[in-house]
């Protein structure tokens, strides 16, 4: 019977372009759907951006762009990555979305009505001059332990201290340099300590097959405490206040759900809005997602890195169950990808950034075989060593297995006008190809992709080492071989027809390609038990997989240069659960560079004051940059075409330290269009444009939406 399956992998914050890790755990789950597809089953696949919290709301601020701009941009970023490393998504929806709205305020509302929401006030620190409560990342101070400065709200990253940020000396928030105040606000938590909660995570526990490592971490996170007597674990804030960029809570008016609420909501979003969508059929029927989501033999899995195991393994069930929704079945956790068994850093070059490698024209296939050849079924780090790398694709993947093909089926073409003999395995050989086809499918079943890959490696060898016996290039010149040569030729084809199939979760382009050649379905595992048919046609063998050049791997780790580049992806600072969970091993480690917020701001005393008629005298206007460019004479300058409604003008701006010029054509900025014109070397100024800026950063104006050319600002 073919099983109906749910599969999901952990949604990307849409702030930041998807870094190495994304591809792990997005390749871990994507083998395995693969795998389940070609045994038959049913099995629907689904993604999205992860799109609320505050740093996505402060990054867009930053940029001058809206939250909604901010999120489709990073979004259409992602879809041509994911599509280049070939994952098989059925579908990639947005956490910011009508279904995710109804879904998470749907699941809310049960949760109330089952009593396992309340409200307690909290005393947090709030930021004067911004306007809003800080999350804890965004809070830096002296550490109450050893004093080191400039530590975050939560952690010390010095003695590693961990602590609440009220605790720290002297805090100031990393937003604005401002002093932050204490200020009280109520906050609604889902009680997850409630008796009943607990009872059905011990249940839980225990009929789900987790790994070794994930049942450990649930037991210390579920056990007694022995001071208070009662659980470890604490209750969790679901609400953040205005100004927040997320889903409303229900009747409470300027209150919104943690971010962390609505992501793993959205796999439902994505889920239903696929269905809706009209494009998952089963039978020819359309799928229904409350149908689906109510049948019991719906199995529900869900792919995820070893930060977000708390997440998923005790506010996702608890949240489904309490809702009365299906649990999931399990939660697959992989560990971090290091290099050189080190944290990755971007700016030491020892980062691979996978929008670099598709952009650099590298083959997406040799970073999946060569993550798939180590990734197993427990929660490992694994480590991208880039000899390692060049060699294993080199001589595994090309000089093993494509080089069956190479070396069999040019004589097919030229010399049998294309059609097989009979293969003839020899006795052992066949034996070794015939218990592998379970033994491979129990690995793949077992996301054991490292044994897999291993065993059929040494499926390759022993094809490699029948043609090494065989010499068919020595039977090609010799008179009265030619059957020999066939069914030598024949055989090779045979077992590289195997190969493939077997490969085909974690290769499926080269698969496809193969496919179409040797004429055989690469996709479906039952291919590989049916023996190739005599007279078997192939089309002319075209080479299948280049090898790497050293250099390429030069090229994608060389240290980041730009500015631009080196932004770090400040979207793990929402991620720490709140005050009091900060047990759980969160995020940073899995970025490529450490998040870090802004410097703090020196605020410089007002200026002096001026009359209306002062300020009038500044002709203020609304600027499209239509061009900018590098001036090769001048490093900090760029020049600007600017539309002003009326007019175009060139403006030489002293931003080129923060802004590269291709992310600044089609915005819209504000310039003084009465400014004198001066004179430079390299050409006019005819104005200026406004940013802001103390010295940490430059930070170029815009004005809201709506705005156009040439609008006079007042
Ligand atoms: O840690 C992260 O990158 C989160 N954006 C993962 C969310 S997974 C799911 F719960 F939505
Ligand atoms: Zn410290």
């Amino acid at each position: 019977m073919p099983r109906k399956i749910f599969v999901t992998t952990a949604l990307p914050y849409a702030n930041g372009p998807l870094h190495i890790g994304h591809i792990v755990d997005q390749l871990y789950g994507d083998i395995w759907v693969r795998f389940q597809r070609m045994q038959g089953h049913e099995v629907h696949f689904v993604c999205a951006g992860d799109t609320h919290g505050a740093p996505i709301m402060l990054r867009a601020e930053a940029e001058g762009i809206s939250p909604e701009a901010l999120i489709a941009r990073v979004g259409a970023e992602h879809d041509a990555d994911w599509r280049a490393f070939l994952m098989s998504y059925d579908h990639w929806h947005s956490t910011h979305s009508p279904e995710n709205v109804a879904l998470s305020q749907d699941i809310y509302k049960k949760l109330k009505a089952a009593k396992l929401i309340v409200s307690k006030e909290v005393e947090q620190f709030f930021d004067p001059v911004k306007g809003m409560f800080l999350p804890d990342r965004y809070i830096k101070g002296e550490c109450p332990k050893c004093a080191a400065r400039d530590q975050y709200g939560d952690s010390c990253e010095n003695c590693g201290a961990v602590y609440a940020p009220t605790d720290l000396k002297n805090p100031y928030s990393a937003l604005t340099g401002a002093k932050p105040v204490l200020k009280k606000s109520e906050h609604f938590f889902f009680k997850l300590s409630d008796k009943k909660c607990v009872q059905f995570l011990q249940e839980w526990t225990k009929e789900t097959p987790l790994q070794t490592e994930v049942v450990n971490k649930l037991a210390e996170w579920l056990a007694d405490d022995k001071e208070t007597g009662g659980k470890k674990i604490n209750d969790w804030d679901i609400s953040r206040d205005a100004p927040y960029f997320g889903i409303e809570i229900p009747d409470a008016p300027g209150k919104y759900f943690y971010v962390w609420l609505d992501a793993p909501v959205g796999y439902l979003a994505s889920l239903k809005a696929y269905f809706e969508s009209g494009k998952a059929r089963a039978n020819g029927e359309k799928r229904s997602f409350d149908e689906f989501m109510a049948d019991d033999d719906v199995e529900q899995y869900h792919f995820i890195g070893k930060d977000i195991v708390y997440f998923h393994t005790l506010f996702w069930p608890a949240m489904l169950k309490f809702a009365g929704r299906k649990v999931p079945n399990n939660v697959f956790v992989h560990g971090f990808i290091t290099f050189n068994s080190e944290k990755m850093s971007k700016s030491r070059g020892t980062g691979v950034s996978p929008h670099h490698y598709i952009k650099l024209g590298l083959n997406p296939e040799w970073m999946r075989y060569y993550i798939a050849a180590k990734l197993n079924d427990k929660v490992e780090d694994l480590d991208f060593n880039p000899d390692d790398f060049i060699a294993r694709v080199n001589s595994d993947l090309i000089g093993k297995y494509v080089n069956i093909a190479s070396r069999a089926a040019g004589f097919i073409s030229k010399k049998f006008d294309g059609k097989l003999g009979k293969p003839q395995l020899p006795k052992e050989i066949a034996r070794e190809f015939a218990g592998a086809a379970d033994e491979i499918s129990g690995y793949y079943d077992g996301r054991e992709y490292g044994k897999a890959i291993r065993k059929i490696m040494t499926l390759a060898d022993l094809a490699n080492q029948y043609v090494d016996t065989n010499k068919p290039w020595e039977l090609a010149k010799k008179e009265g071989s030619e059957a020999e040569l066939l069914t030598v030729c024949s055989t090779a084809v045979a077992m590289f027809r195997d190969l493939t199939v077997y490969l085909a979760p974690v290769l499926p382009q080269l698969a496809a390609t193969a496919g179409v050649m040797f004429n055989f379905d690469a996709f479906d595992w039952k291919t590989a038990a049916k023996p190739l048919k005599e007279g078997h046609e192939i089309k002319p063998y075209k080479h299948l997989m280049g090898r790497i050049d050293s250099k390429q791997i030069d090229a994608l780790l060389e240290p980041a240069a730009t500015d631009a580049n080196k932004k770090t992806e400040t979207a793990k600072a929402d991620a720490k659960p709140a005050n009091g969970e900060a047990h759980v091993a969160v995020a940073a480690e899995f970025a490529l560079v450490p998040p870090e917020p802004p410097k703090p701001v020196i605020i410089q005393p007002i200026a002096e004051t001026i009359s209306i008629d002062d300020f009038a005298r500044l002709d203020l206007r609304v600027a499209k940059i239509l061009d900018a460019e590098l001036v090769v004479e001048a490093d900090k300058l760029l020049r600007l075409t600017l539309d002003l409604g009326i007019e175009q003008r060139t403006v030489f701006a002293g931003i080129r330290s923060a802004y590269r010029p291709k992310d600044l054509v089609g915005r819209y900025t504000v310039m003084v269009a009465n400014l004198a014109p001066r004179k430079m070397r390299f050409g006019e100024s005819q104005g200026m444009v406004l940013a802001a800026g103390d010295g940490t950063g430059i930070y170029l104006l815009a004005p809201d939406a709506g705005a156009v050319p040439g609008m006079r600002i007042k």
